[in-house]
């Protein structure tokens, strides 16, 4: 019996997460990112560990979950240069500008990606959008500017409210917060990027065009990855 139910969200993770492995160098150092996507990713890069050095992590948890896996984790302050970032996103348009920060990583995934050649984005097909803007958009703050860039975002028509977790103000790996955007449209993703990383306080904004994706691997209820 054939079985023709689309897959579950998690199986098309899992999916994106295995074809990714094509992208990793032998003997390389591969970039890796943060999130339940990359979870599934670091899952089926343990299958190759062997053939790679290692990897530079975007997050405490990610380095956690592949030195369980027996992966080494360089500092990115050890290596000059990687072949290939792999990061999931939480919103990604055609052209390969993104939105990203919804697991409070989003500044270590940049300086990953900043490190790297190719940025590999691993989605599923819900996180495609025709323009930036639909996700509420993470921007990691210093706390003693939350309320002038709430502001200052109020003035552009956005709403920004503080990330919590367990009724306290989140506090990242780099020990800052995390606002969050809503009411946005961003046509121009490169200059919106340039524009709010000059507010004194920000330390990232979410939206990455600078380091946007050279390929994308989407992963459809069909069961395939299509990729741009
Ligand atoms: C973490 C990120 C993630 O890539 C983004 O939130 C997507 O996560 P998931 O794969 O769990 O949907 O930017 O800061």
């Amino acid at each position: 019996m054939t079985n023709s139910s689309p897959l579950t969200q998690d199986e098309l993770k899992a999916l994106v997460g295995q074809a990714a492995l094509q992208y990793v160098v032998p003997g390389g150092i591969v970039g890796v990112g943060t999130g339940s996507t990359v979870n599934k990713f670091i899952d089926a890069l343990a299958g190759m560990k062997n053939e790679i050095s290692g990897a530079v992590s975007s997050s405490v948890a990610s380095t956690e979950r592949l030195k369980a896996l027996g992966i080494a984790v360089f500092d990115a302050n050890e290596v000059e240069s990687l072949a290939v970032y792999i990061d999931g996103a939480d919103e990604i348009d055609r052209q390969g500008y993104m939105v990203k920060g919804g697991g409070a990583a989003l500044t270590r995934e940049k300086i990953v990606a900043a490190l790297a050649s190719r940025f590999v984005c691993i989605v599923d097909e819900s996180k495609l959008v025709p323009t930036l803007g639909r996700f509420p958009l993470p921007v990691e703050v210093i706390p003693m500017a939350v309320q002038h860039i709430t502001r200052r975002f109020a003035a552009l028509g956005g709403v920004a409210r503080l990330r919590l977790k367990d009724g306290q103000p989140l506090v990242t790996d780099n020990g800052q917060q995390i606002l969050d955007v809503t009411g946005l449209s961003i046509k121009d993703p490169s200059a919106f990027e340039s524009d709010v990383n000059q507010w004194p306080g920000v330390v990232t904004v979410g939206v990455f065009a600078h380091q946007k994706a050279s390929v994308c691997l989407v992963g459809t209820a069909q069961g395939m990855v299509k990729t741009f």
